[in-house]
């Protein structure tokens, strides 16, 4: 008799607290306690996460953007459940798959100026390589970065993380990694010029803070890079597979970089991947001689389920045209909530490319608002966003975070397959939060009480 995973889940889930508390990460458990997001959702599909009584909330985070496709596809399902059933030999090693070298051609075929694929198992390992590759590329030690940057958690991808919350307590960190300002060609410049630099990082629209570049900037990075012998990195990990409403997002600005980096989407949520699309002069000086075939790699990447996967979801947002849709859902979302912008002090851009969208808010003018903001913000920076992220959740069933530690910028990451209808929900969601927010005293603000008196006692706590 197998294992009924499904019955678990259900027969356990009272005690999940009590199991991570105790074997997992505590400090998780009390986030969720603390901001109230503590509802045992049941199932997932598509766009929707769904509690034990069946009320359906809509899902802007998709698992840190893995679910372009949504939950559960149909699709994805019967490819997976196909092959599990087919006994194929999957990981031979001392053999090469054919779904391997499917998944490549396929991906190649979106990206045409470059011409291989390395797999790996999640976005931070394919950084690992996109790093290594560089180095070994150019035999030169150095690797340029952005501030507010994230590549991943891992020593190589840490060391070129633009956020010290992550950094702190690691250190130290990978030597030659040289951290610019976003959006400063002039910085870039100085940082390439000693010609010792193998590469310069860069998501064309950063995750953290949904901070996009100016129009002439990567363009002009890459015209540097060139100019300097750099190689220049695109990591496509989050904006990558449609999410901008183009296949990559660096297609906006007509830039074609020497290495894309892509993860998350690929999966269709369900089975880790990762990938570097590569120039093949890179990729022939990495696996140079046969006895370095084997020289970087990893043991479960290409597995069968993962290029399934990767060929499903490519299927998938082909068939549906989701990198359309997404273009047009983007768009709409976008002049809606710059009209509630322009309605509202408290926000002060929105901004983002087809689903992948930032509302910042900040310090408003109003005498009696800005008092609550300043009180709230001595307490904790950044803590504003969670007066709207919760009532969002708590009133109008919509999961959503914050694009960062100490900013505030509220992102939207929504699977790809969200509806009009979707559209109207998240708009009649945010007009209604964003009014609260800007009536003092009220609602919101008396919710912004209680967050200051639990970080004030969890500091004490410390
Ligand atoms: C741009 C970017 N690169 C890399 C990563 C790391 O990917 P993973 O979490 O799969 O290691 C992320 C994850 O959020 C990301 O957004």
């Amino acid at each position: 008799m197998a294992l009924d995973a499904a019955a678990l889940f259900v027969e356990r889930e009272e005690e999940r607290y009590a199991l991570h508390t105790r074997h997992l990460n505590e400090q998780m458990v009390r986030v969720l306690k603390t901001i109230g997001f503590d509802v045992r959702f049941r199932t997932g599909r598509g766009q929707y996460l769904f509690d034990p009584e069946g009320n359906r909330y809509l899902d802007l985070l998709s698992g840190w953007g893995v679910f372009a496709i949504g939950r559960n596809h149909p699709a994805l399902r019967e490819t997976l459940k196909g092959v599990l059933d087919s006994d194929l030999p999957n990981l031979v090693q001392m053999d090469v798959s054919a779904l391997a070298g499917a998944l490549a051609e396929r991906l190649l075929a979106h990206v045409p100026h470059l011409e291989k694929v390395f797999f790996a198992n999640s976005g931070t390992e394919s950084v690992e390589a996109a790093l290594k590759f560089a180095r070994a590329a150019t035999g030169r030690p150095g690797i340029v970065y952005c501030d507010h940057a994230f590549h991943g958690l891992s020593y190589g991808a840490l060391s070129i993380n633009g956020d010290p919350t992550f950094r702190g307590g690691f250190e130290p960190l990978l030597p030659g990694c040289i951290e610019i300002p976003f959006n400063d060609l002039g910085a870039l410049e100085r940082a390439l010029a000693a010609r010792d630099v193998a590469a310069f990082v860069v998501e064309p629209i950063q995750g953290k803070g949904v901070n996009l570049p100016d129009d002439g900037y990567l363009k002009g990075a890459a015209e540097l890079c060139r100019k300097n012998g750099t190689l220049l990195i695109a990591d496509e990990v989050q904006t990558g597979i449609g999410r901008t409403g183009r296949f990559l997002a660096v297609e906006h600005w007509g830039v074609e970089p020497d290495m894309v980096v892509l993860a998350k989407s690929l999966s269709g949520g369900h089975v880790p991947i990762g990938a570097v699309l590569t120039r093949k002069r890179i990729f022939d000086r990495v696996f140079d001689r046969m006895d370095r075939a084997v020289v970087h790699g990893s043991t479960f990447a290409k597995n069968d389920l993962a290029m399934a996967a990767g060929l499903a979801t490519l299927e998938v947002i082909e068939n549906e045209r989701l990198i359309e849709h997404a273009a047009r859902l983007g768009t709409r979302l976008l002049n809606a909530l710059g009209r509630l912008a322009r309605r509202h002090e408290l926000i002060k851009s929105v901004r983002g490319k087809g689903l992948l969208i930032g509302v910042e808010f900040g310090a408003p003018r109003s005498l009696k608002l800005k008092a609550s903001w300043n009180a709230l913000e001595a307490v904790n920076a950044g803590l504003f966003c969670q007066l709207i992220t919760i009532p969002l959740f708590k009133q109008h069933r919509i999961l959503i975070q914050v694009a960062g530690h100490g900013i505030h910028t509220i992102k939207l990451l929504p699977p790809l397959v969200i509806t009009d209808s979707d559209c109207d929900w998240i708009e009649r969601a945010f007009a209604a939060v964003v009014a609260d927010a800007h009536r003092v005293p009220g609602a919101v603000w008396s919710l912004g009480r209680t967050l200051m008196g639990q970080a004030l006692k969890a500091r004490a706590a410390v």
